[in-house]
């Protein structure tokens, strides 16, 4: 069986809990794809290409348990999906229907996929793969927002002051400080400072991410000062997209 066989031999039996299932299935199968672009970016060979494919496969692979348990996807009321994910592959070597080799690194790139920063206690190269798949992840969730999977309402609030200047300033922010609807559409903008490759710069301009996703958010706004936060926003991303592209 190939490890994507695997996979959905796993996640079947969680599909009657409905299709919030099928979004992450297809979120992990989006990911792997992206994991694997990067990895080609990076001219890698045949074996580290499979490796970062195997770190985007099993990336979200508690996702599942932790919507069975809590039905909810959110890590702040429910628990770590990352480090329940490690725990999954651990339980009677489950890890070993995916992989023969790099369990290490694949384990580290499941806990950290998800994690505010990755430690650098971390070996270096534990440290590239946990990029490569945080760094797809994050362009899916972009995509996410523009193909309408992600709905953020902003509910007529505003960026508070701090978590505005924090987006200008290239400064990640934590997920558990947003105080306005506003607030968490400036973290999601804010991933791009969190970017490691220039590949994911470029996916990330070819398809048009942040234009998109904030005329959306432009189009649907009522509150005159977000209009102007969310104008200045597009004119700082795109231009830090440009350089992180010609660097
Ligand atoms: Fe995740």
């Amino acid at each position: 069986m190939t490890k994507e066989e695997e996979f959905i031999k796993y996640t079947n039996p969680y599909k009657k809990y409905g299709e919030k299932i099928d979004l992450k299935i297809h979120h992990t199968f989006r990911v792997q794809k992206l994991c694997i672009e990067i990895a080609k970016s990076q001219n890698l060979s045949n074996e580290d290409i499979e490796l970062a494919s195997t770190c985007g496969l099993l990336h979200d692979i508690g996702r599942f348990e932790q919507w069975k348990r809590y039905k909810s996807y959110n890590d702040l009321i429910s628990l770590d999906h990352g480090d329940l994910g490690v725990d999954i592959l651990k339980e009677n070597n489950f890890i070993n229907k995916f992989t023969n080799s790099n369990k290490d690194t694949i384990l580290r790139a499941v806990k950290y996929h998800n994690k505010y920063k990755v430690p650098n206690t971390l070996s270096k190269r534990n440290i590239y793969f946990t990029n490569i798949t945080r760094d797809a992840d994050k362009i899916d969730i972009l995509y996410l927002f523009v193909t309408g999977g992600l709905v953020t309402k902003t509910e007529n609030t505003k960026m508070t002051n701090k978590i505005f200047k924090s987006v200008l300033n290239k400064q990640l922010i934590r997920k558990k400080d947003a105080k306005t609807k506003a607030d968490e559409i400036a973290i999601r903008l804010g991933f791009v400072f969190d970017l490691n490759f220039k590949k994911s710069y470029e996916i990330i301009k070819e398809k048009d991410y942040i234009n998109k996703m904030l005329k959306i958010q432009i189009e649907e706004a009522e509150n005159k000062e977000l209009i102007n936060q969310l104008n200045e926003l597009q004119v700082f991303i795109n231009k830090y997209i440009e350089e992180m592209i010609k660097c």
